[in-house]
């Protein structure tokens, strides 16, 4: 015992943390209406919990371990319209304790130990229309007055060990109720006559244990129109239920009888079927059933003109329903003459073909162990509209189908949540009058497509593992409704095949981007649902994005369900939001686009070239930037110590005007002035030509070349030999800069001039321009390049021309001859 000591607190922590969970986590609203909804419902509570929100208009307080109710738990939920308390162990509560509860209508007290209430505590509830107090220990409860004041009662449950005429009458005077339940199982005295003073839809009796006066039955059956009897135990006579139930007549008044929660035999069973076949009962439904005793058991129904119109027998646990002998016990099932039969899960292995054309209009066979044999060759349903065969162990869709073709009524047929599956080449034989299919939950794939009833209007696959609209598709003239979702599809399926459908669900399949044309095939189709699809939101979903903006019909889901997935900085984010521009998407756009760009572009390189000579300006634009960098990072002590001039100006006479009224004047424009040396003024007289031009070359940090025909007809000699003697402008034809004044033809420049026709090969030269709007950057870029900080010394120059700087800078005109 030792061992199990610390489990115990261990136990009772965990018991707490679990109810302190359930006390904060299970306050919820529903979302639907404007109830404040609190369960607590299992929570291992022994007192109702305090502080509840007052807003509370629903309080779940069931299976829980609460023995008193106090005069102050439900003080403050004035708001409580509904109020569960069964299945724990309230022993009394206070009279007072529903004061303020006045708005209450759902009272559930049932599953306690309650043996005597105060009747006073009921008149603060008068507003309850459904009032549960059964199954509880009151011996009758049913003598308190204020019961009268339930003038909206609908529903009455309550359990009493004693019925009395009077008490009941005084209920009966409240009007008509829907339900009335009354726990007997205890039941020690009934007055005959009783129930029959009631009135209620629905009279609900729980069986006394032991049932002994027969009169309750007889009473019973001549209350209400459903009668429902449950907590039947025949383990050994079942004479009492079966003789009463023998003697309903066609004039008494239950027309539905339904027996719940019954321990028999199969005898009895039969025995208690047969005995109302002939009676005031139309359906009879038999559920919860525990089947006991000897087996095989045959009886042979007489239903040939029965007035049950339907049998359901559901959740029946027996192992009887195997059999070999002949004839097989369920045979007495599929001959009787009824319109429904219904038999759900009661564990059938085998159903049997009526031996004679049946009335069955529908029957419902959910939840066996029904296989493929199933109805094979059988021609006697010829009046079967609706079969349901739903969570069987069919596996074969041709033998379904074949199964169908005698059938000659058939309109529905359920086959859910079987093994189906179809292979290619299977003969399939439906019956032309099926319009309803329910195929889903299956194991189906594509090639189900090939084995369809060619007039089915709606058709359910859902659940199964088709991934495309098979190519042998029967022509489905009449599908209206189809049903792919939860499937394998990567595409919506091409409508074309299906003229008049309406409505298209593939929600949960692989749909990434639906293909154009599937789209266009379903543009007529009113509904479609394909949310929760894990949508590529690239390029190719544009097709879908302008499908759905296009089409009139609906789109289900949309848009909370239509998520993209892919790629993976979208995922998560809805269609809706996504903005897909034409031009990223389609390539001859794009191309057109860039292409015309491009033209686009290079027209205005050719306009600018053309009307304004762009390469001239970038030329001289490079120009003037090279020489700003040169002058920069010229350190003033590279430069020769005897400079003496900015710049050299050679010409010939006949450019001498424009020298001097446009090249002088222009060059000190700029700030400070700059030394010239002009040959013609600065030359030292006496000394030869060539002395002065070496002298004034070597002192000029520049050397500029007036260049026309001229020029170099009567000039170039003196300095072609130079050139060709000094290395220095070989090596740095910086200081030289020649100025094209007018153009050169070849055939001027003589053959001798090596180093001139070098020069003019490498365009070295500036061009003089001949638009007037050049002319600005054309002087800015010459005195660019000669300015330069000459070294300090002594200059002894004197100014000799007259500057006109407002005259035209026309160039002189040349004669060329
Ligand atoms: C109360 O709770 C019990 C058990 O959870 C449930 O069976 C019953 O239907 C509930 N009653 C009402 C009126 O909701
Ligand atoms: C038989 O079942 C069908 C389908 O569930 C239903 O429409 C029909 O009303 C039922 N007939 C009777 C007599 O209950």
């Amino acid at each position: 015992m030792k061992s199990q000591e610390p489990s115990l607190p261990v136990s009772s922590v965990f018991i707490l943390l679990y109810t302190f969970m359930f006390v904060f986590c299970n306050i919820s609203k529903l979302p639907t209406n404007n109830d404040f909804v609190v369960k607590y419902s299992n929570t291992f509570l022994d007192s109702v919990p305090k502080n509840l929100p007052p807003k509370t208009t629903m309080l779940d307080l069931s299976e829980n371990n609460i023995a008193l109710l106090l005069s102050s738990d439900f003080t403050s939920l004035t708001k409580l319209k509904l109020l569960n308390l069964s299945y724990n162990h309230i022993r009394e509560f206070d009279a007072s304790v529903f004061r303020f509860n006045a708005e209450l209508e759902h009272l559930d007290l049932s599953h306690n130990n309650l043996w005597n209430i105060t009747c006073s505590s009921l008149q603060y509830v008068k507003g309850l229309r459904y009032l549960d107090l059964s199954s509880n220990k009151f011996e009758n409860i049913l003598h308190c007055k204020e019961f009268s004041h339930f003038l909206h009662l609908q529903y009455l449950g309550v359990s009493t060990t004693r019925v009395q005429r009077s008490s009941l009458k005084e209920i009966a005077q409240l009007g008509t109720f829907h339900v009335i339940f009354l726990g007997l199982q205890n039941l020690s005295s009934y007055e005959p006559g009783s129930l029959e003073v009631l009135n209620t839809n629905k009279l609900h009796i729980a069986f006394p244990v032991s049932l002994e006066d027969p009169f309750i039955l007889y009473d019973a059956m001549n209350t209400s129109r459903t009668l429902e009897l449950s907590q039947i135990k025949c383990e050994k006579a079942c004479h009492n239920l079966i003789e009463p139930l023998s003697k309903i007549s066609k004039n008494s008044k239950v027309s539905t009888l339904i027996i719940s929660n019954i321990t028999m035999s199969w005898k009895y069973l039969h025995q208690m079927i047969n005995a109302v076949l002939y009676s005031s009962v139309e359906y009879l439904n038999i559920y919860h059933l525990t089947q006991i005793g000897e087996f095989p058991y045959f009886i042979q129904f007489n239903s040939s003109n029965t007035s049950l119109k339907a049998l359901s027998i559901q959740h029946a646990i027996s192992k009887v329903f195997y059999h070999t002998g002949n004839p097989h016990p369920l045979q007495t099932y599929s001959d009787l003459m009824i319109e429904n039969l219904t038999l759900v899960d009661i564990g059938m292995i085998h159903f049997i073909c009526p031996s004679k054309p049946s009335v069955f209009h529908c029957l419902n066979l959910t939840r066996n162990k029904l296989t493929d044999t199933l109805f094979q060759n059988c021609n006697t349903l010829p009046h079967l509209e609706t079969l349901i065969l739903g969570s069987n162990r069919l596996e074969k869709l041709s033998l379904v189908s074949t199964m169908t073709g005698s059938m000659k009524s058939l309109r529905y047929l359920d086959v859910n949540n079987n093994k189906l599956q179809y292979e290619n080449e299977e003969d399939c034989h439906w019956s032309e009058t099926l319009l309803k299919l329910d195929l889903s939950a299956n194991q189906l794939s594509s090639a189900v497509f090939g084995c369809l009833p060619i007039n089915v209007r709606i058709l359910d696959l859902h659940n199964n593992q088709i991934y495309n609209i098979h190519k042998n598709i029967v022509a489905l003239k009449s599908l209206e409704e189809l049903n792919l979702a939860s499937n394998w599809l990567t595409d919506l399926p091409d409508c074309s095949h299906f003229k008049s459908l309406a409505v298209l669900k593939v929600e949960v399949n692989l749909l990434h981007s639906p293909s154009f044309h599937s789209l266009q095939s379903c543009q007529n189709v009113r509904t479609i649902s394909a949310g929760n699809n894990p949508f590529h939101c690239d390029c190719e979903l544009r097709n879908f994005i302008n499908w759905r903006k296009r089409r009139a019909g609906d789109i289900l889901g949309w848009p909370e369900s239509y998520i993209c997935q892919y790629p993976e900085h979208l995922t998560g984010t809805a269609l809706k939001d996504i903005h897909l521009s034409e031009v990223s998407c389609n390539i001859a756009v794009l191309f057109g686009i860039v292409l015309g760009t491009i033209a686009a572009f290079i027209l205005c390189i050719l306009f600018l070239c053309l009307y304004f000579d762009l390469p001239w300006y970038i030329k001289m634009t490079w120009n003037w930037t090279q020489t700003k960098r040169r002058i920069r990072n010229t350190n003033p002590k590279d430069l020769h110590q005897n400079l003496t001039y900015h710049a050299f100006i050679s010409y010939s006479q006949h450019d001498a005007s424009w020298v001097k009224n446009c090249l002088i004047p222009n060059l000190k424009k700029g700030d400070g002035s700059p030394q010239i040396c002009q040959h013609e003024r600065d030359f030292v007289p006496g000394r030869s030509i060539i002395e002065n031009i070496i002298n004034c070359i070597e002192k000029s940090y520049k050397s500029i070349f007036v260049l026309s025909p001229n020029f170099i007809q009567s000039e170039w000699f003196h300095y072609e030999l130079y050139f060709a003697h000094h290395r220095l402008f070989t090596k740095n034809s910086d200081s030289l800069i020649l100025i094209l004044l007018k153009t050169i033809p070849q055939y001027l420049i003589p053959s001798k001039y090596y180093k001139l026709k070098a020069l003019m090969a490498k365009r070295t030269y500036l061009e003089w321009p001949k638009e007037k709007s050049k002319h600005r950057l054309f002087w800015a870029n010459l005195r660019q390049s000669i300015n330069v900080q000459l070294p300090e010394h002594k200059m002894n120059l004197e100014k000799v021309f007259n500057i006109s700087q407002g005259r035209d800078c026309e160039p002189d005109t040349v004669n060329l001859n």
